[in-house]
């Protein structure tokens, strides 16, 4: 088994647990208005500044530089997905969830001693994005017929071929690191599962105001 095999293999139940939490379970079953789109994006707008900040940290260490893909870059789709849900004055609007903030400082502590515990972080988000992420995409498009601003965190234009791009990427997780760094990677990705379930799970707290009324005949 390679490494990235091995990753995603002991990453699968947390990835399971983040795939059907309440919250995504009820966003991707067509239940819940914009505003939870919005409100999923405006926390993430504030984990990317963190992961992207610490991506500036490592770009040129050696091994965990070699992951810092400029077209990965999500904080200026996410500004313009902001500007559409909440308007120009949307930096006013919008505040971290304390799971947020816990997630966020997270990855701004592992960025300051860690490459591959930073990694892990690079890995669960973006790879995670590439994937199950464009589920969300299509339900932005189909249920609230959003393809523009609103959904152009989930838009990767500068990446031709994202199952090209996840190959690339599981080959370098593969080949620079060593046993010890990979134990604590695949360990730090799973924390990274639980923060996002933490997010998900104050979301999921506040879905009886997004919860679309059912159609009435
Ligand atoms: C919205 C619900 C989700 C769906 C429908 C979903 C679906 C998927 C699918 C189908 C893949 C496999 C793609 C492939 O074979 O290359 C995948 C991979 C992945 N997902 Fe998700 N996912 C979801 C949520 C999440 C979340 C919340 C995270 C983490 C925050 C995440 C992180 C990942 C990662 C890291 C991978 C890559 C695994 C690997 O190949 O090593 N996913 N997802």
């Amino acid at each position: 088994m390679t490494f990235a095999e091995s990753l995603r293999a002991a990453t699968m139940p947390a990835h399971e647990q983040a795939n059907h939490s309440p919250f995504i379970t009820a966003l991707l079953g067509g239940e819940l208005s914009v505003d939870a789109f919005a409100a999923l994006s405006s926390q993430l707008y504030f984990v990317y500044g963190a992961l992207e900040e610490a991506a500036e940290t490592m770009r040129n260490h050696p091994t965990a530089g070699q992951f810092v893909f400029d077209e990965l870059t999500r904080i200026p789709a996410l500004r313009q997905d902001m500007e559409f849900y909440f308007g120009p004055a949307w930096e006013k609007e919008i505040r971290p969830l304390p799971a947020t903030e816990a997630y966020c400082a997270r990855i701004r502590e592992v960025a300051a001693t860690s490459p591959e515990q930073f990694v892990a972080h690079h890995y669960t988000r973006y790879l995670g994005d590439i994937a199950g992420g464009q589920a969300i995409r299509v339900k932005l498009k189909n249920l609230h017929n959003i393809t523009g601003p609103g959904s152009l965190f989930y838009v990767f234009d500068r990446i031709p071929s994202p199952p090209k791009f996840r190959d690339n990427y599981r080959e370098l997780l593969n080949t620079v690191w060593t046993p010890a760094e990979q134990k604590s990677l695949i360990l730090e990705s799973i924390r990274a599962y639980e923060h996002n379930v933490a997010i998900f799970t104050a979301l999921a707290g506040n879905m009886p105001a997004y919860q679309l009324s059912p159609s009435v005949d």
